[in-house]
């Protein structure tokens, strides 16, 4: 986050508290989020996007990912930002009511919700809900009908479009789960419009995550456009949802574009494919996680050993073991993510040294950074930061090997407070009917 930096000792502090005194406070591992570095990513993709609209004469609504990271406390900083929160289960959409999100702002995503999840969205009076599967729609249709409402809905579109990490590949067929063809897709708008409970508001797609230009976004808007306009015949339709995706830098080799660099390019590009075909721009939503809170986290680890392990020709690896691990980070293991590390409670005057973090799981695929160069002489009881953690790690944190997931603390002004309690053995234990055994507990 913007507010790391080191003092006269080279001790790390995030939003202006020291990681020793956090350590002492808190423990490690430990998800640090920086309050006001959310704050300002929202508001400034809020700004970006609207001010990119605006310039063609309409609104532009950014919802926020909560699959990235959700807790109340954040529901509460980026709602408090202007955002809007897009859930994608029950569970999150419990978190965004809990943290105080106006249900009507709220967007419901995903490809196997439940009878119960759109029951209760439709309850609570929720904003939109983006339909995947014929199936959905009819369930939806009846449970809005028997709830005497007409609820708003989206249609989840397959632009044929899939962003990988730097680049984009265009296929003509998808093979996954997502969405409809835009095929499909004609058909499912035409049967929302024939039902009474239903109405029909917007096409949606996203064509993936950590994105870095705009030329994705660009070629899967032009294709949706297609439909969108095609589909005007049928009746007015107020927004276009483009999703979210937009990367951040985890290692100093990424090089993002800055947002109101993306959402200029990308709104110009939907505005000049709406102006090709004659039609109006419609209010335009996006749906971005990872880069409003992405670079805001920071995990911090003790060092518990150290290991030199000698790749003949090539020199040593220094394998540093943390207290975390895949538990905590799951992005290593999951998808081969690059992170980085830097000694938190010291600098050092030591020759860097190749090493791997590794965590403390029982699986040698459990890496917290693959290559990284740290001074030769860190050592047990260093503290280590692995930035640009607070997009899906804890949101995907397991107790993998039992193991405790760690609390999140947000830090502001110099001030540190817990926004999610960690787990305890206990708690892990108190899931276990066999393990309670009266006094243990
Ligand atoms: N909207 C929809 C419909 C999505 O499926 C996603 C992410 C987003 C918005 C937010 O995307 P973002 O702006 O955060 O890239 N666990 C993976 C990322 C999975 C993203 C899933 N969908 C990772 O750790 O990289």
């Amino acid at each position: 986050p913007a507010s790391a930096e080191r003092d006269g000792d080279g001790m790390l502090s995030l939003g202006g508290v020291a990681a020793d005194d956090l350590r002492a406070a808190y423990g490690t591992p430990l998800y640090v989020v920086d309050e006001d570095d959310v704050r300002a990513h929202a508001r400034r993709t809020l700004a970006a996007f609207r001010s990119a609209a605006e310039a063609h004469g309409v609104q532009a609504r950014v919802y926020y990912a909560g699959k990235a990271f959700l807790c109340t406390e954040v529901v509460r900083w980026v709602t408090d930002e202007g955002l809007a929160v897009d859930v994608c289960t029950g569970g999150e959409l419990a978190v965004a009511l809990a943290g105080g999100a106006a249900p009507e702002r709220l967007g419901f995503h995903g490809n196997n919700k439940s009878v119960a999840e759109l029951e209760r969205a439709v309850e609570v009076g929720i904003g939109s809900i983006v339909l995947d599967s014929a199936i959905e729609l009819e369930r939806l249709a009846a449970i809005a009908e028997r709830r005497g409402v007409v609820q708003p809905v989206l249609v989840r579109v397959n632009s044929g479009v899939h962003a990988e990490t730097h680049d984009f590949l265009a296929t003509a067929h998808e093979d996954q789960k997502f969405g409809f063809t835009l095929d499909e897709a004609r058909v499912v708008v035409a049967r929302i419009r024939e039902v009474p409970s239903l109405r029909f508001v917007g096409l949606h797609c996203h064509i993936g995550s950590q994105i870095f230009g705009v030329a994705g976004f660009a070629e899967s808007a032009a294709r949706v456009v297609d439909l969108h306009a095609e589909l005007l015949a049928g009746g007015e339709i107020p927004v276009l949802n483009l999703g979210g995706g937009f990367g951040i830098a985890y290692t100093s080799v990424d090089d993002p574009t800055p947002i109101e660099q993306l959402a200029v390019g990308i709104v110009d590009a939907v505005a000049r494919e709406c102006e090709v075909r004659g039609i109006p721009l419609p209010n335009l939503a996006f749906e971005p996680g990872r880069s409003i809170v992405g670079q805001a986290g920071v995990t911090l680890y003790e060092v518990g050993t150290t290991k030199p392990v000698h790749l003949g020709e090539a020199g040593d690896r220094l394998y540093v073991s943390v207290d975390g691990g895949m538990s905590d980070n799951a992005r290593p293991a999951l998808y081969g993510a690059e992170f980085s590390a830097r000694i938190a409670s010291r600098t050092s005057d030591a020759d860097p040294a190749l090493v791997r973090v590794v965590g403390r799981h029982c699986e040698s695929g459990d890496i917290v950074v693959d290559h990284e160069y740290l001074p030769a002489d860190v050592a047990p009881g260093d503290l280590l930061a692995v930035p640009a953690t607070g997009a899906y790690c804890f949101s995907l944190a397991s107790n993998y090997n039992h193991v405790p997931r760690p609390p999140v603390v947000a830090v502001r002004g110099g001030k540190a407070r817990v926004i999610v309690r960690g787990e305890t053995i206990d708690d892990l234990l108190a899931r276990d009917p066999g393990a309670a055994t009266e006094g243990e507990m």
